[in-house]
């Protein structure tokens, strides 16, 4: 839209002539920086440039953001975006929309000329799983799917400019359902089948899942559909049933490991990601074990582990038992070296192997390409090649917890 109207990137705030702030507010530090980065921002931007928030940070805010940014010209939340160019219009005004519930913004927005080697598309919006730690319902609204025929169109034109891999994304993915005006229904399986015919997709992934939404026909293509890669970002976040009913995530642990059981027999090489949270309030000592226990039976990989982080408009939020920020911090510790240890054994099991990995482009050294595995582990190569291929086997010769070193083979 910026570019539609003569404007162009730069990597320098002091020469920028509107600077946009694309926001988080999952966590309260999150939110925090956004404040800070608007305090340095205001003092070395331009003094006429445009400066504003967009995001769930945005919307969280409303307008008290210009209350606490005076000089702020815009506020945008996650499904505004594209009013965005109404303040190249009139710089003056205070530019404001934190409406939910609208997919007009993919309507709005125009469709790129080139698009990265992975594209993401957007395929829903919104949850409806109202845990109660989480700001996505109050942010981002109730779940919203976007029509089949559009997601198909916006993969075909991934795949037509440039794309070779394909991550659909929403908030609750595999939750995605669109009935078209003959009355059929759509789901993620049927997108990821539609992706794969593309001869220029060559891998396909999505993120992020509800566990008790993985149907068996999304199961199944992992089974079936090759290009589809064996790496699932499943969320459990705690490993206590007390704990897992206080958060609103009403399955069972049974109910949860039933489903990783499934696919491992659709997709043996299978590896699953997690996000976990500790410090809920309430969490004992034994919860916590019990936290660490999941972590190992189901050996997660790429997991990301955070301090629970009171949020605006939840319900956790007022619940008796916070935990002080002290236990957070140490079974925060204790988690991540447990979840290390489990990457590092990983990643040493994948040595010798040959895998099928993509290439993300040089290191900051340049002597270095990184490429990206199919269970999305880091894989660093020496440059040899001045035009290194884009897809490629690579041996895997070391491993740390970090990242893999290999060699391209063929
Ligand atoms: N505090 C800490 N982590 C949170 N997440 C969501 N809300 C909170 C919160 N209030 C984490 C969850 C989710 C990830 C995107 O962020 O683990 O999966
Ligand atoms: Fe938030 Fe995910 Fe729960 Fe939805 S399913 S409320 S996005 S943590």
């Amino acid at each position: 839209m910026l570019n539609a109207r003569g404007l162009v990137q730069t990597d320098n705030v002091a020469d920028a002539d509107i600077i946009i702030l694309n926001t988080c507010a999952v966590r309260a530090k999150a939110t925090d920086k956004v404040y800070s980065a608007l305090g340095r921002i205001r003092l070395i931007k331009k003094p006429d440039a445009i400066l504003g928030i967009v995001g769930c940070v945005a919307r969280e805010s409303g307008a008290d953001a210009f209350r606490r940014v005076p000089d702020l010209n815009f506020v945008l939340g996650p499904q505004s975006y594209h009013k965005l160019p109404e303040i190249l219009e009139n710089p003056d005004m205070r530019l404001f929309n934190i409406d939910l519930g609208g997919l007009e913004k993919f309507d709005e927005m125009p469709q790129m000329e080139k698009s990265p080697l992975v594209t993401y598309v957007p395929i829903q919006e919104g949850c409806n799983h109202c845990c109660t730690y989480c700001i996505v319902p109050y942010t981002r609204g109730r779940e919203v799917s976007r029509a089949f025929a559009d997601c198909v169109h916006d993969v075909e034109l991934a795949a037509n400019t440039g794309a070779v891999e394909i991550c659909f994304l929403g908030q609750n993915v595999n939750g995605y359902k669109y009935t078209d005006k003959d009355g059929k229904t759509y789901r993620l399986s049927d997108l990821i089948r539609a992706a794969a015919k593309l001869d220029a997709v060559k891998r396909i992934r999505f993120t992020s899942s509800y566990p008790t939404e993985m149907t068996d026909d999304l199961i199944d293509m992992f089974a079936t559909e090759p290009k589809l890669l064996p790496f699932l970002n499943m969320p459990i976040q705690s490993g206590s049933p007390d704990v897992l009913r206080r958060m609103n995530r009403p399955y069972d642990l049974d109910q949860y490991m039933n489903i990783v059981h499934k696919l491992r027999l659709a997709r043996p090489d299978i590896q699953i990601s997690s996000d976990f949270i500790v410090g809920f309030p309430g969490e004992t000592d034994d919860d916590f074990e019990q936290t660490l226990q999941i972590a190992r039976a189901v050996k997660y990989i790429n997991s990301y582990s955070f301090k629970y982080s009171p949020r605006p408009h939840t319900a956790a939020a007022q619940m008796s038992d916070q935990i002080p920020e002290s236990i957070k911090s140490k079974r925060l510790t204790i988690l991540d070296a447990e979840l290390n240890e489990i990457q590092r054994a990983f990643n040493e099991s994948c040595i010798d192997k040959k895998l099928m990995c993509l290439c993300e482009g040089p290191d900051k050294t340049g002597r270095h390409l990184v490429y990206r595995t199919p269970y999305m582990q880091q894989c660093i190569v020496n440059a040899t090649d001045d035009k290194p291929k884009q897809l490629c086997n690579i041996v895997i010769t070391a491993a740390n917890k970090a990242s893999l070193r290999g060699k391209i083979v063929d």
